[in-house]
């Protein structure tokens, strides 16, 4: 593998390191204040498409190594798309299987990429983010076949693995750490399972105790896949509080106009949990007017059309001016 002229003997070896991070791109027009410099972290550009490469390269090599995928047994995990999609791909690129139990309203876009890629498919009536505690959640069902299915199944459990988090602290934190040359002041992230904002929070907290992490919510009722609003948080096991400075609200429907921005202004195309740490990132700039801010973008817009056509008017319309 040459990271220089990027020429690999297989897929994995592209997977982001602090060898090979993924790219860090300052925002320009959109951002008014040049004391307060912001760069978004494009986890779009990894090779599965997503934040969620590192979590699920992280999960699949921790149950290989431990002998847990031996005899033709696969995989069963709850996931909201993007965990799924890595998953998968690499699963089967490895030789496993993989059944994604997948809560309804995840959008059809990834519902489709995650069969492509060679998921088995099984889609429940639930939250737009797996909820566990329901009697019919996508976790707990997860968690049904895996128990009853043991032999045919292993669960990776993104939700309370450590291995979630951990692949962060190797690897996201580090490479911010590095891209920045440690002059990081606030750190801006959306919270699904929490692995991502634990892991590099951790990080970041040894090497400066004062960096600021925030977290982006979106309001309750919300429509943004993969993310989770305050009253939905406790159900995460790596959620630690302590890790966190600020948890902004941010009502939902700006996390698709705000992607529609950065498509249109900075050549960004973000999908809508970028948007909304954007927008979360743009109060702190008006509030703290100095710093240095880096913001995880978990993902592009591909996947979100039949979503930006429900929540932006006209834009699944015929002809436009
Ligand atoms: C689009 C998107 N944004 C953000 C996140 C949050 O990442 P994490 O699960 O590490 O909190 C996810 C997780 O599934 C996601 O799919």
């Amino acid at each position: 593998m040459n990271h220089k002229i990027k020429v690999y003997e297989n897929v994995f070896e592209m997977l982001p390191s602090e060898e090979n991070p993924s790219p860090l791109v300052r925002i320009n027009k959109l951002n008014p204040r040049a004391e307060f410099p912001l760069y978004a972290k494009l986890e779009w550009m990894n090779p599965f498409g997503s934040v969620k490469d590192r979590a699920a390269w992280a999960l699949l090599n921790d149950l290989e190594s431990r002998g847990e995928l031996a005899n033709g047994r696969g995989l069963v995990e709850p996931t909201s798309g993007n965990t799924g999609i890595s998953l998968a791909a690499m699963a089967r690129a490895r030789g496993h299987r993989l059944l994604a139990v997948v809560p309804n309203k995840v959008p059809l876009e990834k519902k489709v990429l995650l069969k492509i890629a060679g998921a088995d498919l099984e889609v429940v009536s639930d939250e737009l983010c797996p909820a566990p505690g329901l009697g019919d959640g996508s976790i707990n069902l997860a968690k049904t076949h895996a128990k009853a299915s043991a032999k045919k199944y292993a669960m990776p459990n993104q939700y309370e693995n450590d291995k979630n988090w951990e692949a962060h602290y190797q690897t996201t934190g580090p490479e911010i750490w590095k891209q920045t040359e440690g002059k990081i002041t606030h750190l801006f992230v959306t919270l699904g399972t929490c692995g991502t904002v634990t892991g590099i929070a951790r990080f970041l907290r040894e090497k400066k105790p004062a960096v600021k992490v925030i977290a982006v919510q979106p309001t309750e009722g919300h429509d943004v896949p993969g993310l989770r609003n305050v009253s939905q948080l406790s159900v995460s096991k790596l959620f630690d509080a302590s890790l966190v400075d600020d948890i902004l609200e941010v009502d939902f429907r700006l996390a698709y106009t705000r992607a529609m921005e950065l498509c249109q202004n900075e050549g960004l195309l973000a999908g809508p949990s970028s948007g909304l740490v954007f927008t979360g990132a743009l109060e702190i700039v008006a509030r703290d007017q100095q710093g240095f801010g880096v913001m995880i973008f978990p993902d592009n817009i591909f996947k979100y059309t039949s979503n930006m056509i429900k929540h932006i008017p006209g834009l699944g319309s015929g002809n436009q001016p």
